[in-house]
């Protein structure tokens, strides 16, 4: 059997982690794991539940009953396809919210620990490379300034045609930022052995090659 490679990409939001990260494994023929999506998935089943995140005992509850899983590229809770619905605002707000709970980490880390056990991954997120895949042979740290990151997911937001202000995303962006390095378990941080890329100005094509790159060296 070949020998298995785990590859880390953390950084903040709108870094270009996940266009990356995708890139990345289709050049390779492994398998993306996109961690941000899970703790959407989360946020997601609280939302639709009406679940209070601070209430323990019905988080603990719905937590046991959760099953999380990717197959050809979706996401999948309790059997079904959630891609679409993940992707608002109101739910990366409570990802976020639900990311900072000690009992959702402990259950999403370790899934995706199992995820990285048995075949290459590349694995994306806030804590892949100094919690999650502590042993990962790559790491890698995207940045870019936050007014790149805020203007890239602002001309995403026009062309599905919301009705947002730039100044807006630019200060969610900055909230969500301080919160995900501020929070008390597994902040985002740079792991020590993590190579720094800092995307701002630079293309899709551009940092996938470097990546790459660093990988086959
Ligand atoms: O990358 P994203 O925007 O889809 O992530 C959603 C939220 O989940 C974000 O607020 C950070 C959090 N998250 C985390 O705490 N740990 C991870 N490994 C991935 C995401």
């Amino acid at each position: 059997m070949d020998k298995i490679i785990r590859i880390a990409i953390d950084g903040p939001s709108g870094a270009g982690k996940s266009t990356i990260a995708k890139a990345v494994a289709k050049e390779l023929g492994i398998d993306y794991i996109d961690t941000g999506a899970m703790y959407r998935a989360v946020g997601y089943k609280t939302i639709s539940q009406n679940i209070d995140p601070q209430d323990a005992a019905a988080m603990g509850t719905m937590l046991d009953h959760t099953e999380i899983d990717f197959s050809q590229g979706n996401i999948i809770l309790d059997g079904r396809i959630i891609n679409e619905e993940i992707r608002t605002d109101a739910i990366a707000k409570r990802a976020s919210q639900c990311s900072a709970l000690p009992a959702v980490r402990e259950k999403l880390v370790q899934l995706q620990r199992q995820m990285g056990q048995t075949k290459s991954v590349i694995m994306d997120g806030r804590d892949i490379g100094n919690n999650v895949l502590p042993d990962a042979e790559h790491k890698f740290f995207m940045t870019a300034s936050a007014e790149e990151r805020a203007q890239r997911r602002y001309e995403e937001l026009a062309a599905k045609g919301q009705n947002v202000s730039y100044e807006q995303v630019l200060s969610d962006i900055q909230q969500r930022d301080h919160s995900d390095m501020t929070r008390e378990l597994n902040p985002l941080r740079k792991a020590p052995d993590a190579t720094e890329v800092d995307t701002t100005g630079m293309g899709i094509e551009a940092v996938t090659d470097y990546i790459l790159k660093e990988i086959k060296k």
